[in-house]
């Protein structure tokens, strides 16, 4: 297990420099939400500067960040806060707890009578909400405790904290704001959509959210009341009613609870059962939070400077880890997708000890900077599946080195699609690697066209096992359609449309195997070249070069996989699927189109209708013609279809022959299937 212990504060120079590296992170995470320090290096630091501090009180820097609320760099803003927002003070263990109440009782003049509440104390960041005759009027963050910064734009995007309340009250709700574990995924979710950086941590996408303004983009956050000023009750319990009541979120609110305790022994006792609720809590909690219940107790006992005597934070230990990355491995899923995988030095995180997190996608790499051999935070986020946070640049020693992304796939050594956030292995249908990529390239338009099965039902039918490969969509059932789609109506479409796909030329059937450097053109000349299934499946790689566009470095590689393919090929076949490529009457030499080069352009009705540009393009090659997608001295035939524009102009230049699209259906009308 990886310990980060900072430089020994041995004499002044140390003690600049961990002063120095100490506001550096306030002043980040203040900043845009991204310290370099996870909180328990931070809170590490800390302890070093304070410890030096009370060594040396002469050594001790103005703007040192011991004793300052957010160490002194929280922006301080410009709304003046109505009463102090102030710190807590910290116990670390049962002794400690005991201390307090030793003291909280002497302040008091004897024991506390009114009992404590006990809370959770949430991770995330501290508020105050005004409310005014029932609206939310205003939200200011803590600041420097005096003053904090107008984030009023945050209004509407905070759960539990409503706009209208039921009740014209006028009063101020502090409390904490966070991102629950859910609502942390969405918000990467959505920030990678928009091209931004993943949040490392709930914590500083906190921050971050909340100070950001005009986003094109809304993440919702959550809040949680912990006090209340302008509504009356005689203990803190009764004054989170009282704001509850009014619909606002309290800390009551969470599984934790707010409960209250006449004994600091039962309070001990209840820190260790929220300690062990902590994992399965929807949110991060840092500590439990120990308050004098009764109003006439917290008076009594006051404030010092930054904290109340009455309140004190039990701090657990904190649940992000450090440790360190030692490689990272690139598993590819069923359904073909690459995910990579930090091997961590192993570290516990939360009673359990932690070996793998997940990196999620290369771009997560790329975006984080990550390095083998960095200093990491590691931490829970709710699921089973441990998370890494940024690295900690500071305490890289530079004998790190970068991650190297594969080139290949590390499972069957073929191509990549790295086109999406996620990599998936581009290989064929034959099942394995690329399974979800190649189903998804086998429905599309151009080649089986069965287009009512989006990708969401083929991920249904990948994982209840009813797809292995291309094959097995031609035999599914109603029922099993039914399962994925969750419609009977949608089902009986996609069963008619794979019908449908049984009949098509074996260009399209061909293409859809997803055959390694293929594609559609090539598809198409395969199958021309060959005919039949069965004089493709004989051809070795030889007489795959003889076809034309074939590049012959290729031919080895293709033939290779289509022999791969046979059990994929064979199933079609069983189903019934054409193997074959049309040859209709005329067709290539002797056509209507013999010798044309046809472009075509504009949106097709009529005869035509409903055609896309590779069946326009395959019935021009049928009709004798060869087709092209741009206007050229050489061509010879412009068809122009509705809303026809700069190709029909450019052609009308040339003076190119030019039909309409009625003109040329009935050119073709011997070819139109
Ligand atoms: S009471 C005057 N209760 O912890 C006392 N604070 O480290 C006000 N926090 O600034 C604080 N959960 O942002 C209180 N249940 C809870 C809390 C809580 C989280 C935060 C709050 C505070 C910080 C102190």
């Amino acid at each position: 297990m990886t310990t980060v212990t900072p430089a020994p504060l041995a004499d002044r120079t140390a003690y600049h420099s961990a002063v120095d590296m100490a506001l550096g992170a306030c002043a980040a995470y203040y900043g845009d939400g991204t310290s370099p320090l996870d909180d328990a290096s931070y809170d590490l630091l800390a302890g070093r500067i304070r410890a030096y501090e009370l060594e040396y009180p002469e050594d001790v820097r103005e703007d040192s960040p011991t004793g300052k609320v957010g160490g002194g760099a929280a922006p301080s803003g410009d709304v003046a806060h109505t009463v102090p927002m102030l710190s807590l003070d910290n116990v670390f263990s049962a002794d400690e707890l005991f201390k307090w109440e030793a003291s909280l009782a002497r302040r008091l003049g004897g024991p506390v009578a009114g009992g404590y509440v006990v809370e959770p104390k949430l991770d995330g960041a501290a508020i105050a909400a005004r409310y005014v005759d029932g609206r939310l009027v205003q939200l200011v963050t803590r600041g420097d405790g005096a003053f904090g910064e107008d984030i009023s734009h945050a209004i509407g995007s905070i759960v539990g904290l409503p706009l209208e309340l039921d009740k014209s009250a006028t009063f101020e709700v502090r409390g904490e704001v966070l991102l629950t574990r859910e609502q942390f995924e969405a918000a990467n979710a959505i920030r990678l959509a928009h091209g931004a950086k993943v949040f490392s941590n709930p914590r500083n996408g906190t921050a971050g959210t909340l100070r950001a303004k005009d986003r094109p983009y809304v993440i919702e956050t959550t809040f949680f009341a912990y006090g209340v000023i302008g509504l009356t009750g005689d203990t803190h319990e009764e004054m989170m009613a009282a704001a509850a009541a009014t619909g606002v979120q309290t800390t009551a609110a969470t599984p934790a609870g707010l409960r209250v305790y006449a004994s600091v022994e039962e309070v001990q006792c209840r820190v260790q059962e929220i300690a062990a609720m902590r994992a399965e809590l929807p949110f991060g909690i840092d500590g439990v939070v120990i308050k004098a219940n009764a109003v006439a107790e917290q008076d009594k006992a006051g404030f010092a400077t930054r904290h109340p005597h009455w309140a004190t934070a039990y701090k657990l230990p904190p649940s992000v880890q450090r440790s360190k990355l030692l490689a990272v491995e690139w598993n590819v899923g069923r359904t073909g997708v690459i995910a990579p995988r930090a091997v961590l030095e192993p570290v516990e995180v939360d009673g359990s000890v932690v070996q793998y997190a997940t990196l999620h996608n290369p771009r997560f790499i790329r975006d984080s900077g990550l390095m083998i051999g960095d200093t990491v935070g590691v931490f829970k986020a709710g699921d089973i599946i441990p998370r890494v946070e940024a690295p900690v640049v500071e305490l890289r020693t530079g004998a790190e080195s970068p991650i190297v992304l594969p080139e290949a796939c590390p499972k069957c050594g073929g191509e990549i699609d790295t086109s999406g956030e996620r990599w998936e292995c581009a290989g064929g249908a034959g099942g394995g690697c690329g399974l979800l990529a190649a189903l998804r390239y086998a429905v599309g338009r151009d080649q089986l066209d069965i287009d009512g099965l989006g990708v969401t039902y083929i991920e249904a039918l990948v994982d209840s096992g009813a797809v292995t490969d291309v094959g097995d969509l031609f035999t599914l059932r109603l029922e099993q359609l039914v399962d994925a789609t969750r419609s009977e109506k949608r089902a009986e479409t996609v069963l008619g449309q794979i019908e449908a796909a049984k009949a098509k030329p074996l260009s399209r059937v061909f293409c859809a195997l997803g055959v390694v450097r293929t594609g559609r053109t090539l598809s198409r000349e395969i199958a021309r070249y060959f005919d039949t299934m069965d004089a493709i499946r004989a051809a070795d790689a030889d007489a795959l070069a003889a076809v034309p566009k074939l590049p012959g470095a290729n031919a080895p590689k293709i033939a290779a996989h289509i022999a791969a393919l046979a059990p994929v090929i064979d199933k079609l076949v069983a189903a019934g699927v054409n193997m074959t490529q049309p040859t209709l009457p005329g067709a290539a030499e002797g056509g209507p189109l013999t010798g044309e080069v046809v472009v075509i352009t504009g949106g097709m009705h009529g005869a035509l209708a409903g055609k896309n540009r590779t069946e326009m393009n395959d019935l021009v090659t049928q009709a004798g013609g060869s087709s092209s997608g741009s206007v050229s001295r050489k061509t010879t035939i412009l068809v122009a279809g509705e809303g026809a524009g700069s190709k029909l102009a450019k052609a009308q230049e040339l003076g190119t022959r030019i039909l309409t699209e009625q003109e040329f259906a009935k050119l073709v009308a011997d070819y139109l299937t």
